[in-house]
């Protein structure tokens, strides 16, 4: 797609579909372009747009999505958890994973997915060409993102270690979904890992890494959560030590296509969608 076939704004017509992301603070969302960028090639009369959603009005927002027949709404922080009281169902997985990043209307009913946990597993085995059956993951950090990629990678009969910064937070979550071992990110020489996925917002914005170059490994696929820099410190340093990388870009474009796909029922253009978020 060329950059002016990527700026044209949608044909809007009575029919058109509405979806959109809810989020707070309004920040930074690459959503919208991604999304847009896929309904033209797809020739969807839909278009997507971005709600800055107080806490306080969350009720509010869900009610008038539902009265306005919005298709599909991304949940973005802080509204992951609380949006799961607002929806008429919760699927399994997300019900599993505590937490929904998609409500999706189906019929009159607002139904409440997991988008991220597969977006993580499917970037790591499409671009990774990860094979994650039986394969030993090391997860860092312990918060919402790690939670839904330990239960990816649980679901795909990986065996998990937690590492994070409060050994505590590592403990509980590995509890919590029966993964196989938690520690500090210290320890993280001392594990042999073939996968290994970063959910800290450790590199964030600035050139510093969760955990110490000398231990990553060749011969193993690092992942990182973190988009911006688009090479993070943590990826350069695993690079420069024989491991492949699969940049933080990738975990967001397949949890989108997934988010595509549930309400279209078509396969969800990923280089495009891949490329929008490039220029967003
Ligand atoms: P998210 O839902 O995006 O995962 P979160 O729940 O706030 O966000 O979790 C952030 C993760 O980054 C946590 O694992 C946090 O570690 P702690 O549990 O010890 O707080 C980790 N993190 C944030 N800043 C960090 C830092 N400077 N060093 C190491 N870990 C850090």
């Amino acid at each position: 797609m060329t950059e002016r076939a990527r700026s044209i704004p949608p044909t809007l017509s009575p029919a058109t579909q509405l979806c959109g992301v809810v989020l707070h603070p309004a920040g930074h969302t690459r959503s919208p372009a991604m999304h847009n960028a896929a309904f033209r090639v797809l020739g969807l009369d839909a278009v997507y747009l971005a709600f800055d959603v107080r806490p306080e009005a969350l009720g509010d927002a869900i009610r008038g999505a539902r009265a306005f027949g919005v298709r599909q709404l991304a949940v973005s922080i802080p509204h992951k958890i609380e949006v799961m009281k607002e929806v008429d169902e919760v699927d399994d997985t997300a019900t599993s994973i505590g937490a929904v990043n998609t409500v999706t209307r189906e019929g009159e009913r607002l139904i409440g997915s997991n988008t991220d946990w597969t977006g993580a597993v499917r970037a790591l085995e499409h671009q990774g060409g990860a094979e994650l059956d039986g394969c030993r993951a090391c997860v860092l950090g312990a918060g919402g993102a790690a939670r839904s990629v330990v239960f990816g990678l649980r679901e795909r009969g990986a065996q998990v270690t937690i590492l994070n910064r409060t050994r505590s937070r590592a403990d509980e979550l590995c509890r919590s979904l029966s993964a196989e071992a938690s520690g500090n990110l210290d320890a993280l020489h001392e594990i042999d890992y073939d996968v290994l996925v970063n959910t800290t917002s450790v590199g964030l914005g600035e050139d510093v890494s969760p955990v110490a170059a000398a231990a990553l490994r060749e011969d193993t696929l690092v992942m990182d959560a973190v988009y911006d820099p688009a090479e993070t410190r943590l990826l350069r340093e695993a690079r420069s030590r024989g491991a492949r990388t699969v940049a933080g870009k990738w975990w967001l474009v397949h949890q989108a296509a997934e988010q595509l796909e549930r309400w279209s029922g078509q396969p969800a253009p990923t280089d495009v969608m891949a490329s929008a978020f490039d220029v967003a």
